[in-house]
């Protein structure tokens, strides 16, 4: 959920360069910042609350040695004394951190004993102190790796020593990448932060150490010492695609990129789709697991297998996955559905399954990230980097490839792809001026509304859970995604006169039960908003969408994406940055 941003090298700006790292990663969500730099004499340090995006470094002294964080409070509160960077009682150590370490009251009150001074009521100010209790008597890198052992958790963190101009980097859990550039070097928390830097990277393993200063990296087992070669990858994103160029918000940028994503992924997966259908195929028992957004397309994901394939593949939302996989075995198949590749929840889960002998297999938007590198099998999402924090393109990704998967499943991948082509023409019309200024009206009308429910059956139920989650997780309405037929099951009562009721209704065998429903939130007085090929006399908003066969709730996702998003611009908050959200929820 940090950011973590480390320049060493010849320039001069360090700060500044760290400050744009910074704001690259500002996405992952965070609620204060902080930089420090190297000068001759100490670590000069700036730290404030709040927003990153107005912020400067002019005042701090030139340096070629510097880092940065953003953070996203866990022990201690939103302060500038409890934001990162943390120094040492000499001024001399610096560190920045991401994770949690557990064992920190422990840790504390040995320290405590040997007279450190504690300023803050953070966990990280503890191993800052560990690391210049150990140093008294052995090398700085030694130091570091004596306190990451002593540290119970998942912590990655960079200890800044001001005596050798050398970074000590070391993970267990959270991201971190080392960026190798001509002299100069550099650490990330995020791989697309380094974009205008470098694109040689080696992303650290779990217990691995890098000692980066300008000229070189070395590279260790933090828990046997033993040297490793660092596992150069070149990076393929480019620096455009982590811009928002035009676009007033990285949301809607990439609420438009979606055609074009499903577009390369119906031209280029083909062979990739037919060699992990077989990888099914031979499997005993399959499931989908995943996170949020990624959760609701294991949902469909279910769907579509059942229904193009005639195939059970299971799915489970990833924190719930580890309380029920004691039937795994050596034969078991998961396939793990995340953008980032770092949700805590799905890893730990991955990694329980994996202890069950169970193969991985991983469909995945960042290549390098933890479950690309734990997974036996990796299927790239290929929607480029999403830096909303509301995740749309990734989403749209994984259900053109679970049509894919599904179409290859059943021996048919070119009706598969034939079908995602169909979406794309879908989805180009949704993202037209005229139904985006009608989604854009629909906004302004019901943008005071307290609740909003959304209905799908079959394929558009988990279309209804994933528009109900954009609404709710930018705009902060309320909004509950609903299989129609449980209406009448309870959360009809909830419905009054006015209350916003969209049903989605595609060309399929749910048509006439789903207009069922529309009509008793019709008769309880809801507003209703059909989504649908045609209109109906029972709508109160239409809002139009062209039938792509499966692939229908991919378009009905995007027209509930652009409500979600206009509806957060009426209410004037900031879509690419929800409350209390991060990116990547690298934490439990
Ligand atoms: O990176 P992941 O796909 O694993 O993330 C999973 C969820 O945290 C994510 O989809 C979350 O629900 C989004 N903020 C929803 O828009």
């Amino acid at each position: 959920m940090c950011g973590i941003f480390g320049y060493v090298g010849p320039r001069t700006d360090g700060a500044t360069i760290v400050l744009a790292g910074l704001k690259q990663l500002e996405y992952r969500g965070y609620d204060s910042w902080g930089v420090a730099v190297a000068s001759p004499d100490k670590i000069v340090v700036k730290k404030k609350t709040g927003k990153i995006g107005e912020a400067n470094v002019k005042d701090m002294p030139h340096s070629s040695f510097a880092f940065g964080h953003t953070r996203w409070a866990t022990h201690g509160g939103v302060s500038e004394v409890n934001a990162h960077p943390h120094l040492d009682c000499t001024g001399t150590i610096a560190i920045i951190h991401n994770g949690i370490l557990e064992n920190y009251e422990v840790l504390k009150q040995k320290l405590l004993t040997k007279n450190h001074r504690f300023v803050s009521q953070t966990d990280t100010e503890v191993a800052v102190h560990l690391i210049e209790e150990y140093a008294k008597r052995m090398l700085f890198s030694k130091a570091v790796q004596q306190a990451f052992n002593d540290m119970e958790g998942l912590n990655a963190f960079i200890a800044m020593n001001r005596n050798n101009n050398q970074f000590v980097a070391v993970r267990s859990g959270s991201p971190l990448v080392v960026g190798f550039g001509n002299g100069e070097n550099f650490l990330a928390s995020d791989a697309a932060a380094l974009l205008p830097y470098t694109r040689q990277v080696h992303f650290l393993e779990d217990d691995e150490m890098a000692l980066v200063s300008a000229a070189g990296v070395m590279m260790f087992n933090a828990r046997t010492g033993v040297r490793i070669k660092p596992q150069k990858q070149t990076l393929t994103w480019s620096v455009a695609e982590v811009e928002k160029g035009s676009y007033p918000f990285f949301m809607l940028k990439e609420i438009h990129e979606q055609p074009g994503v499903m577009a390369d992924i119906a031209a280029d997966n083909a062979e990739h789709a037919v060699k992990l259908a077989g990888i099914i195929r031979q499997s005993h028992g399959a499931y989908m697991v995943g996170c949020g957004t990624a959760a609701y397309a294991c949902l469909a994901g279910s769907y579509l297998f059942s229904k193009i394939a005639r195939r059970h593949v299971n799915w489970a939302i990833g924190s719930e996955f580890g309380y029920q996989l004691d039937f795994l075995t050596d034969k078991s198949l998961i396939l793990a559905l995340s953008q980032s590749g770092e949700t805590m929840d799905l890893l730990d889960s991955v990694r329980k399954s994996k202890e069950k002998k169970a193969k991985i297999a991983a469909l995945v938007n960042v290549l390098g990230s933890s479950l690309w590198r734990i997974a036996d099998y990796t299927l790239v999402i290929g929607a480029g980097p999403e830096k909303g924090v509301a995740s749309t393109k990734a989403f749209i990704g994984k259900l053109a490839h679970l049509t894919l998967l599904a179409y290859a499943l059943d021996g048919r991948i070119r009706e598969g792809q034939k079908v995602v082509t169909m979406a794309v023409k879908s989805a180009k019309t949704v993202l037209g001026e005229p139904t985006v200024s009608h989604i854009q009206k629909l906004a302004k009308k019901i943008k005071k509304a307290r609740h909003v429910y959304v209905i799908g059956r079959g394929l558009s139920y988990p279309a209804a859970l994933e528009i109900a989650l954009k609404i709710k997780e930018i705009s902060y309405i309320h909004a509950e995604g609903l299989a129609a037929g449980e209406l009448k099951h309870g959360p009809l009562a909830l419905v009054e006169k006015g209350t916003p009721c969209i049903a989605l209704l595609p060309d399929d065998e749910t048509y006439g039960a789903n207009l069922a429903g529309a009509m008793e939130m019709k008769a309880r007085g809801g507003y209703i908003i059909g989504i649908s090929h045609k209109p109906h006399e029972v709508f109160d908003y239409y809002v139009p969408i062209a039938d792509a066969r499966e692939a229908t709730i991919i378009p009905m996702v995007i027209a509930g994406q652009l409500l979600a998003y206009y509806l957060t611009i009426a209410r004037g908050f900031d879509p690419d940055k929800p409350r209390n959200l991060a990116k990547s929820v690298t934490v439990k």
